[in-house]
């Protein structure tokens, strides 16, 4: 139920830490991908290196390890999840989010965020019921950060009353009714088309490109995240699966276009797929062999277009049909043309020409064609141009544009 959800668990001090070790198993279990940031005090209830094992990442602990920032960043960490959960969050933590203080790694986490938060209080029922604490957690509230817990019963400092950390059973209860309440994309189907194809050329030999597939795979990922049920229709490319997909593998753009009419009807298509424009007509069955000095000929017959291909569909047409254009000059003139002349809705311009890095790199720069505007976006990460879009089909169908 949980399969493809990021989660950013901050585990703050408090002697309930050890209930977060079988908390980040059950997550895991349940599909979720737990990245955790562990604070100084957290850190002397549980070792970074249980938490690191249990989760299969990195640990995050400080805000100014040269390591830590280069390699993932505190911003970066905030906003790569789809749920911020604090468990167990102490008085402290509690204190520090009311008021807006960032002073470690966790804190300018929860204050740099722009996903949802969850809290799983922990800690002396005096401190509970302390007003200060009423107050922050009525702060929090009104920002409508969710709270699950804290129990009633015997407490680790030996005294009884309100304050014992949910169980984590309990928190992944609360985990999976938020996902299942938050899933915008809920009940529809998304087709993807990612990578390369490979036209054959004799048994051994083809004509591909330089497709990495990052950036399908990207918004494949993105919209089952959002709760789409997703087919992703792939050339053949070394991008891992994206969890909660469904993978369809092909090899040249007629089984492209083949696989991608089986998923029909979809509510979205999206084309990221660089499909060879061009196909050797009849391959040769046996290897090609050197003939004295002579090379061969190679006879071309032009592909199918696919995304024109589902744009023009019919009673089959989804209701958003989405293309991207991979230019090297006058992108934003050449996508609109593209775009007009594919029939298809929104087309995502990318520059690619060589010195941009985007063919088979983790960036991208891209401009969004919907009607005729325009919208440029900054330059960002595959999986971050994935996720804007992904929240863009999902405002769409949702009828919010
Ligand atoms: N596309 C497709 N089938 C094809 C060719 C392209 O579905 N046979 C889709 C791509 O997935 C992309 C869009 O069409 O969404 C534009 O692809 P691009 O390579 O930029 O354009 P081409 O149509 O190949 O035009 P050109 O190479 O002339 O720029």
């Amino acid at each position: 139920m949980l399969v493809g959800k990021r989660i950013l668990l901050i585990i703050s001090g408090g002697i309930a830490a050890y209930k977060s070790l079988d908390l980040i198993r059950r997550l895991r279990e349940s599909g979720a991908a737990v990245r955790c940031v562990l604070t100084p005090a957290g850190a002397r209830f549980v070792t970074p290196l249980s938490v690191a094992a249990l989760s299969g990442e990195k640990v995050y602990t400080d805000l100014f390890s040269l390591t830590d920032e280069s390699e993932m960043g505190h911003i970066r960490l905030s906003r790569e999840a789809d749920l911020v959960v604090v468990a167990p969050a102490s008085a402290d933590i509690i204190a520090k989010m009311a008021t807006g203080l960032a002073d470690d790694l966790a804190t300018t986490a929860l204050l740099a965020t722009d996903k949802p938060v969850m809290i799983a209080p922990a800690m002396n029922h005096l401190m509970w019921r302390h007003p200060a604490t009423r107050q922050n957690l009525a702060t929090l509230e009104g920002r409508g950060i969710l709270r699950v817990g804290p129990g009633e019963g015997d407490l680790a400092c030996g005294e009884t009353g309100p304050g014992r950390m949910a169980e984590s059973l309990e928190i992944l209860a609360a985990i999976k009714t938020f996902f299942r309440d938050n899933s915008p994309l809920k009940g529809k189907r998304a087709l993807v088309t990612s990578g390369p194809t490979h036209e054959a050329i004799d048994p051994v030999r083809y004509i591909t490109n330089r497709s990495s597939g990052k950036q399908g795979h990207a918004v494949a990922a993105a919209l089952a995240r959002l709760g789409a049920e997703t087919i992703l229709v792939t050339g053949p490319t070394h991008e891992p699966d994206p969890p909660g997909v469904k993978v369809m593998r092909i090899v040249s753009a007629e089984d492209m276009l083949a696989a991608c009419r089986t998923v029909l009807p979809v509510d979205v298509a999206v084309c990221a797929a660089a499909v060879n424009d061009w196909r050797v007509v009849e391959p040769a069955e046996q290897k090609l062999k050197k003939a004295g000095g002579k090379p061969p000929t190679l006879k071309f017959a032009e592909n199918p277009d696919i995304l024109q291909s589902l744009s023009n569909a019919g009673d089959m047409r989804s209701r958003l049909v989405i293309g991207f254009a991979a230019e090297t000059e006058d992108i934003i003139e050449n996508a609109a043309a593209k775009r007009l002349k594919k029939g298809c809705d929104w087309i995502v311009a990318n520059d690619v020409s060589p010195g941009t890095g985007t063919f088979g790199g983790d960036k991208n720069t891209v401009h969004l064609v919907v009607d005729g505007k325009v919208e440029s976006w900054p330059t960002m990460t595959k999986k971050e141009v994935a996720e804007r879009l992904a929240a863009r089909i999902s405002a769409y169908l949702a009828g919010a544009q």
